[in-house]
This record gives structure tokens, sequence and C-alpha cells, in this order.
């Protein structure tokens, strides 16, 4: 359905070579500061992301077709990370395509804030945490924002897992943890600290 080249070109000011669907209010999953997320209307198991009316430049966007191009190219596993995979134009503008993360059950997974709500305890958040912790160190991703809404949990049949759906880009002006893999480790052990703290405030 997205051809590479589709896929994964800049958004252009018309549009006109993007497919174009209609997103309409039934599809509605959540929202998150700046974006309302959909599911698409022809394929369940992705979702469209769409820059909020009171917002103007979508440079999140911009961002996240350069590094799904390079994560493509660096073959990152997506077993922690909701991949990119494209653009569209819609109704409510233009729209960035993820894998939409669902449960074993096949309901839509709950970002980490709701899955403490609903009653995991801190031993069990720990093993998953554990778990991302080493994708991260391991995987040549880059972070602009690791937060408790910026992750779901997978609910699988045995065991859970944090799945990144928000963030997995490098947003800062000198991308040093582009080139170095020491500044880029650096980097997710500072926002690693704040995420860690941020959970326990949960509890
Ligand atoms: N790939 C996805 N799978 C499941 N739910 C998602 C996905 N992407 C976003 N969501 C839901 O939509 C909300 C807003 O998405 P997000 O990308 O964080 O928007 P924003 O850019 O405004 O922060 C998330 O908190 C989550 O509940
Ligand atoms: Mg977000």
């Amino acid at each position: 359905m997205y051809t590479q080249s589709t896929a994964l070109s800049k958004p252009s000011q018309t549009n006109a070579h993007l497919p174009f669907f209609e997103l309409t209010d039934d599809l509605y999953i959540a929202q998150g500061n700046r974006r309302v997320c959909y599911m698409h209307p022809t394929d369940n198991t992705l979702c469209v992301k769409v820059l909020k009316p009171i917002f103007k430049s979508d440079k999140q966007l911009a961002r996240e077709i350069k590094y799904a191009k390079r994560y493509q190219q660096l073959k990152v596993s997506e077993k922690h990370l909701a991949g990119f995979k494209g653009v569209i134009h819609s109704n409510k503008g233009t729209g960035g395509v993820f894998t939409l993360v669902r449960d074993a059950n096949g309901d839509i997974s709950r970002t980490l804030d709701a899955y403490i709500a609903q009653g995991a305890t801190q031993s069990q958040v720990k093993i998953l945490t554990d778990n991302l912790k080493d994708y991260l160190m391991h995987t040549p991703i880059q972070l602009s924002d690791l937060a408790i809404d910026n992750v779901v949990v997978r609910r699988g049949l045995e065991h859970d897992e944090i799945v990144i759906i928000d963030g997995a880009v490098n947003s800062d002006f000198f991308k040093l943890c582009d080139y170095s893999e020491t500044f880029r480790k650096k980097k997710i052990a500072r926002k690693w600290q704040r995420f860690m703290s941020s959970i326990e405030v949960q509890y």
C-alpha cells in the first residue's frame, strides 16, 4: 500500500502525491499534546497521527520520516518500537502512519500510566522496564521524549512488553548522538533516570 518512495518521502505543500483517507470520529483512538491518533481506515494493524488544528508545522513528522529511513538502513528491531510506516493525506491534514500496537487479545494497547493505574505492581513493571532498557542500550534508536504516555504496554499471552509509540527521534540541535554510540547511550541513561522517577511517583 505504501511504496517505499511514497511512504518515506517528505510531505509536500500540496500532498497531491499522497494517498487520501477519510478519518472519521469512529476511528479515534487517543490524543497527546500535539497530535490525534486514529485507526487507519483500511488497515486495522496501523494508526494515523494528525496534528491538532491549533498547531501549524509538523516538525515531528519530518523527523519521523528521517529516522524511519535511518532505522530501515540500520535494520533496527521493532520489538519495542511502533514502526513508522509512511505518510498519508486526510481530511484532518497530513498523517504519519505507524504500527498500531495491540494486545494478544486484539485490544489496542494502553499507555504505561494506564497499565499502572489498572493495578500492575512495581515488580511487574520492573521486569518490563528492564527489558526495555536492554533493548535501548543495544538498538541504535534515538529518543527525544521518553515518557510514561509515550509508551504502551502490549499485553501478551505469557508476558507483557513495553512498546515506544512516540519520540523515537533525535530532536537535538547538535545531533552528536546520531554519530556517537557513547553519547547516545549517555543520553538514554539520563532520560532513563527521569523515566523511572516518573514511574515511581505513580505508586
Ligand atoms: N502506535 C500506537 N499504538 C497504540 N496507541 C497509540 C499509538 N500511537 C499513539 N497511540 C495513542 O495515542 C496517544 C497520543 O499519541 P502520541 O504519538 O503520543 O501523540 P503526541 O505526539 O501528541 O504526544 C498515545 O498516548 C496513545 O494512547
Ligand atoms: Mg506523545
